[in-house]
């Protein structure tokens, strides 16, 4: 593993998330492998899991912890030959190939703009790091995928299942914003690699990337994916097709006790209480959100240590 920007980087998933709950049980095990080893994080967008889980996870490593909130710092040029005579002030060939100097591995979050879908579709930013950058690149949230959520989530699962090929249905919730698809493609990554009956549902007009969902089943009727889950997945995404746009934001297809039965409840985080899931749900012993959020240090964990490990190996 070169890079760890989609969860294609991952060759065995099965053995990566049994690694992980392994340094879960022991976190410290490796703290001398980070040691004199710096993790820089770009931050081209807010975050409070991700910020956190990931520092945690390269501390329990051993690891120096440099933190840059890059949209405070000069705009940074992506595209190639161009007169850089209006607000851009750094080329992403000087910058990552700097901050290189300074890291051994650098993580980015970058999300989309959800208004130029070829530039999103492109992930112009996280690639131009892996073009540029001399050492191994992370992707903390990208335009299009997020690979450290969709690693802890495989993990939770693994943990919570009580059969071996669970129902799990992602279901479209609704949200006053228009939020990007990461989340969703980055779970339809994961869910196409582990054994799980899995389904989405959401109102037509919000169908995500084809080349993405594939010939997955995908139902307009919430209440009939849902029959008999065992795992309920809610997330918003703003339309694909109509790209970036909310098309509307139907109160029927938020998360309720009654619609969950006896399903367990994941969601990322952030959540809006009572518009993507009432507060029933996520007060109720069926949800998963705080221990999806604890895997986030060991999705980390396991992947900064994949990547220190081959960093030794090759010198
Ligand atoms: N789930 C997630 O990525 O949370 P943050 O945006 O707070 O990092």
């Amino acid at each position: 593993m070169q890079h760890y920007t989609n969860l294609n980087d991952i060759q065995n998933l099965d053995v990566i998330i049994n690694k992980a709950i392994q340094l879960k049980r022991n976190p410290f095990q490796y703290k001398e492998l980070g040691k004199n080893k710096t993790l820089i994080m770009l931050f081209f967008n807010a975050s409070l899991r991700t910020r956190l889980s990931t520092e945690k996870a390269a501390k329990n490593l051993g690891m120096e912890v440099s933190i840059l909130n890059i949209a405070n710092t000069w705009n940074i040029e992506f595209e190639d030959g161009t007169k850089m005579n209006l607000n851009t002030s750094e080329h992403i060939k000087e910058a990552a190939r700097v901050i290189s100097q300074y890291a051994d591995i650098i993580a980015v979050r970058a999300f989309p703009t959800l208004t130029d879908k070829t530039k999103d579709l492109s992930e112009i930013i996280i690639n131009s790091f892996k073009k540029y950058a001399t050492v191994p690149i992370i992707n903390m949230e990208s335009a299009t995928d997020h690979p450290l959520q969709a690693l802890a989530d495989g993990i939770t699962l693994e943990e919570q299942k009580t059969k071996k090929r669970p129902k799990v249905v992602l279901s479209w919730a609704p949200h006053p914003k228009a939020l990007p698809h990461s989340v969703a493609n980055s779970f339809i990554h994961l869910a196409k690699k582990i054994n799980i009956d899995f389904m989405i549902t959401h109102p037509p007009g919000y169908e995500l990337d084809p080349n993405i969902t594939g010939d997955i089943p995908i139902l307009y009727n919430q209440k009939k994916a849902l029959k008999d889950a065992d795992f309920v997945y809610a997330k918003n995404w703003s339309s694909f097709s109509n790209y970036g746009r909310v098309l509307h934001s139907n109160s029927s297809w938020m998360i309720t006790n009654k619609t969950l039965g006896n399903a367990k409840f994941m969601h990322c985080l952030p959540i809006r209480r009572n518009i993507v899931a009432e507060d029933a749900v996520l007060d109720g012993m069926n949800s998963l959100v705080t221990e999806q959020a604890n895997n986030r240090v060991y999705a980390a964990q396991v992947v900064l240590k994949k990547l220190l490990t081959q960093k030794n190996e090759i010198k």
